[in-house]
């Protein structure tokens, strides 16, 4: 089959199956090209929460899937590619969590979106890149705050408000590998340009950049900004989005091997089978779905 008419045949099984393809921002740009909605993980969230589709085809890795699901049980989830995980989510499991909790008696968990439901279901409240500094303001003052997994958002998220954290010792693999010297080498070579970043990057190259923000966040600041260039400095699935909303503009990766080897993983042929074939169907058993749901809802509603 052509691509084309892979993708008429994708067209016909969503009207059929009342199904909606939600893709992240890091995603191929194919799979990008046929979702009815590409975000970053808070707008794909509410999107999941708020569908009325039979079916969420989830085009992005297994916690959002499975975020997906927590916030619409009765629907049915797909993942097209069962393998496609996140790096930074396996750094830590429930068990983690309550040691770290027994560490701490009587403080407060923020969990990273970027995180399994097993983890969520310990967890207090759920943040994500975009709305993290803002959730944790919302902490009451007199409690300990510990933030999971990744210690580069945890950080960021201390520096903002003041608060002082508890960090576990995870991180993206593919964020980390950002340095201050590929700043240093960007901004020689385009002195002009804006650096956006996102806060998963080691605080000192997060400290370098001109704004940090959330996938969503960038695709909002550049339609924003009279801007010309910018260096993007997160994973390079952002830059095919930003080439086709802004071709007067030109968008220069911080580095070009920021890939995400988990968001590559869905093609055109995937994502066909997974309608055909109803797979791979993502369940959360119950109680701990109901349990993960608790932090979730306190983001969405912005009330803790
Ligand atoms: P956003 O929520 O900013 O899209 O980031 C999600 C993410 O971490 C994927 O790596
Ligand atoms: Fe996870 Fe990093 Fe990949 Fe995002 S880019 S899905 S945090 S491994």
């Amino acid at each position: 089959m052509t691509d084309a008419q892979i993708r008429d045949r994708i067209d016909h099984l969503r009207r059929e199956r009342h199904a909606v393809i939600l893709a992240h921002n890091y995603e191929l740009g194919e799979i990008q090209d046929v979702a009815d909605f590409c975000g970053d993980s808070l707008e794909l969230s509410i999107r999941a929460a708020e569908t009325d589709a039979e079916v969420i085809v989830f085009c992005g890795v297994r916690f959002m899937a499975e975020t997906a699901k927590i916030l619409s049980p009765a629907k049915t989830v797909l993942l097209p590619v069962e393998s496609a995980g996140c790096d930074m989510a396996d750094m830590i499991d429930a068990e983690g969590v309550r040691r770290i909790k027994a560490a701490h008696p009587g403080a407060l968990v923020v969990c990273y979106v970027n995180s399994t439901a097993a983890v969520k279901a310990e967890c207090d409240l759920c943040v994500t890149s975009a709305n993290a500094p803002e959730m944790i303001r919302l902490l009451p003052p007199d409690r300990e705050v510990i933030f999971v997994p990744d210690r580069n958002l945890g950080a960021h998220c201390a520096g903002i408000t003041g608060r002082p954290m508890i960090f576990w010792d995870g991180c993206c693999p593919v964020h980390q590998r950002m340095t201050a010297a590929m700043v240093e080498r960007r901004r020689r070579e385009y002195p002009e340009a804006e650096l956006l970043i996102h806060p998963e990057a080691p605080p000192e190259v997060v400290a370098l950049a001109d704004y940090a923000l959330s996938t969503g966040g960038i695709l909002r600041h550049v339609r924003e900004s009279a801007k010309k260039e910018f260096i993007i400095a997160t994973e390079i699935g952002m830059l095919h989005r930003l080439e086709a909303e802004h071709p007067d503009k030109r968008f220069i990766p911080l580095t070009e091997q920021a890939v995400c080897p988990h968001m590559k993983l869905i093609r055109l042929p995937d994502l066909l089978r997974s309608l055909e074939e109803n797979r791979t169907v993502i369940e959360v058993p119950e109680p701990l779905r109901a349990r993960a749901e608790v932090p979730i809802r306190r983001m969405l509603n912005r009330k803790f």
